[in-house]
């Protein structure tokens, strides 16, 4: 069965965006996902078809309306995992997106405005998840993020290019450098780039312990937070 995502959005024409290119584009077209990107103003109740309203309390904005909102999720049969993508979330990281693509579903709603209503987020029991500490006008491109990480996850997905446990985060590291030919560049500035010795060995073991210790190194000048992580 198919991995399936559904989208719930005032703007159901931003899928699937990027993710119909390249590598989430071409599982989309073998069948290894779906989504069904559903318009929220289409479950409006009222001739306007008002899906926000102004915030109780005062203060600027509007926020989006749980009774709408709840329309939406009745008409979605098996709903799966709910979250809310919020800069108030839960943080994004590559365990949490492990779990979401193992997920068989998810249903994601994109607040635009203030946000959407506490009640509807509390009453279905929506987790939140945060991409980062920055705030977008939109969760829309949080989504896209998100599903971009889970598909490349997904079985059959990822073919011959980088094995994922190797790569970065796999066990709370950043990735060690890669070089390509030529062997010795000479950039622009006439500056001669050489590749590291060992690289060129042909000794695996040396090079695993290499590159061991290049992520090592990276991780604790730019993420020392990773290595006390879990
Ligand atoms: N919506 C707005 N900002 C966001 C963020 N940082 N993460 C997830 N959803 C968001």
């Amino acid at each position: 069965m198919a991995w399936h995502v559904n989208i719930l959005t005032l703007f159901p024409e931003m899928f699937p965006g990027m993710l119909g290119h390249s590598l989430a584009g071409r599982a989309l077209e073998r069948g290894d996902w779906r989504y069904d990107a559903l318009n929220i103003r289409d479950f409006a109740q009222d001739v306007h078809k008002t899906v926000d309203d102004t915030p109780y309390g005062g203060g600027a904005g509007m926020v989006m309306r749980p009774d709408v909102i709840e329309k939406v999720l009745l008409s979605i049969e098996s709903p799966g995992r709910k979250i809310y993508l919020s800069p108030r979330g839960k943080p994004l990281d590559q365990a949490l997106v492990k779990t979401l693509s193992a997920a068989p579903v998810l249903t994601l709603l994109c607040g635009r405005y203030e946000g959407v209503d506490q009640r509807l987020l509390d009453a279905q029991g929506f987790e939140e998840i945060s991409i980062g500490d920055y705030v977008l006008s939109g969760g829309e491109p949080a989504a896209l993020i998100l599903m971009d990480a889970c598909i490349r996850l997904l079985p059959g997905v990822m073919g011959n290019e980088a094995t994922p446990d190797e790569e970065s985060f796999a066990d709370n590291l950043l990735e060690y450098p890669h070089y390509t030919r030529p062997a010795a560049w000479v950039s622009g500035d006439g500056a001669t780039h050489l590749v590291p010795e060992i690289l060129q060995s042909g000794h695996h073991e040396k090079i695993r312990q290499w590159r061991r210790e290049q992520a090592l190194k990276i991780t604790q000048e730019r993420r020392p937070d990773l290595l006390t992580k879990k």
